[in-house]
């Protein structure tokens, strides 16, 4: 039962089901998106008002809108899956939810309560269900918060706009499963204690660029960021958590702290450790991660997201020489623990958890 109430403004000229069949056909990443958006707005005085679902178009905002000048900005990632049976279902977007929250706090931003963002999220699912791709494609939804207030002072702003929009996608590396290559960054770090780093705040990727765009110049997919204070230890990819795998088939990844606190990185451990697998959330630092792969000790490693879901690293590269994963080749343990991932997400496996949420 919704419980509170959307405006509905119709596309006045939605897609023709032609020009959406071509768009879904070969979608790529994060190029196609659907007719409409919600918008739901805050202020100091009111707090949430005006929600709307209305057709997807440019905002008008001031030049002098906060996020503009001071960044105040976080996003959320998540996706609607078409469920065998026709109805559409998300993979624990509660968490999202919270996690939103939890950034929402961080950059000094007003929460929106769960039931809410959740009822957002499925009136833009609805209104552009014909947007949600049967078989291996989904459904991206990308909600966001911004700072709308036009004010150059620094300090948080009174006004915001929440919005949600959606995007049909394919596989997020263009090679699908195939494995990627990472570059570590040596002179950009990511996150410092106390810093921003387990927020989901457009700031955070904004000064992560730069290192992404030295990886792509070195030919690497991703870039994987060490820690800000020794400059040692595996943090994460640029927008995904990371795994390592042992001969012994123990997997050890990065614990919390300045890294995103990712929604397939909690599923993972939960999913290994009942499947068997030893799971440890500790430092591992980029010279035994170069050891263990040369030696043989390490076995596979993978990158994990909503966007990405579970892609195995093939290659690392660094600024003095490269390194290959087992055999640069999908690795036993990272297809078992995807196909129970996606098994549950696309409904062939038992979601012992709850974790499928029908929207
Ligand atoms: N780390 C970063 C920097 C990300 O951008 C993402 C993507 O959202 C993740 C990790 C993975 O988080 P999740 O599994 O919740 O999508
Ligand atoms: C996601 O996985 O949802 C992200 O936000 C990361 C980005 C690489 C798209």
């Amino acid at each position: 039962m919704s419980k509170y109430s959307f405006t509905r403004i119709a596309h006045p000229s939605p897609k023709t089901a032609e020009e959406r069949a071509t768009l879904m056909a070969n979608p790529g990443f994060g190029k196609v998106f659907s007719d409409h958006m919600v918008t739901i707005k805050w202020t100091t005085e009111k707090g949430w008002h005006d929600a709307e679902v209305r057709p997807r178009e440019p905002f008008q905002i001031d030049p002098a809108a906060s996020v503009l000048h001071y960044a105040q900005e976080i996003f959320e990632g998540m996706k609607a899956y078409r469920m065998a049976d026709g109805s559409i279902g998300s993979f624990r977007p509660e968490e999202n939810a919270r996690r939103f929250n939890e950034s929402a706090a961080r950059m000094a931003m007003p929460e929106i309560p769960q039931d809410m963002f959740m009822e957002a999220i499925e009136a833009l699912v609805h209104t552009d269900a014909d947007w949600i791709p049967e078989g291996d494609g989904s459904f991206y939804l990308r909600p966001f918060m911004f700072a709308s207030e036009a004010f150059l002072g620094v300090r948080p702003a009174n006004e915001y706009i929440f919005c949600v929009i959606g995007s049909t996608v394919g596989a997020y590396f263009k090679g699908g499963y195939k494995t990627v290559s990472v570059w570590i960054s040596q002179d950009y770090t990511r996150a410092a204690p106390g810093g921003t780093g387990a927020a989901k705040c457009g700031g955070n990727y904004a000064a992560s660029l730069i290192a992404t765009a030295e990886a792509f110049k070195n030919g690497c997919d991703q870039v994987v960021f060490l820690d800000a204070v020794e400059r040692k230890w595996i943090d994460e990819l640029g927008g995904m958590n990371v795994f390592f795998v042992m001969d012994d088939k123990t997997i050890i990844t990065p614990p919390l702290g300045t890294i995103l606190p990712g929604i397939t990185r909690d599923s993972i451990i939960q999913i290994a450790r009942e499947a068997g697998y030893t799971v440890k959330e500790t430092p591992y630092s980029f010279d035994e991660w170069k050891e263990d792969a040369e030696s043989g000790k390490l076995r596979e490693a993978f990158a994990c997201g909503t966007a990405a879901v579970i892609a195995g690293i093939g290659t690392v590269k660094y600024p003095g020489g490269t390194f290959a994963i087992g055999n640069s080749g999908d690795g036993e343990v990272t297809s078992d623990l995807r196909s129970r991932l996606t098994g549950i997400q696309r409904g062939t496996q038992k979601d012992n958890h709850g974790w499928m949420r029908t929207l």
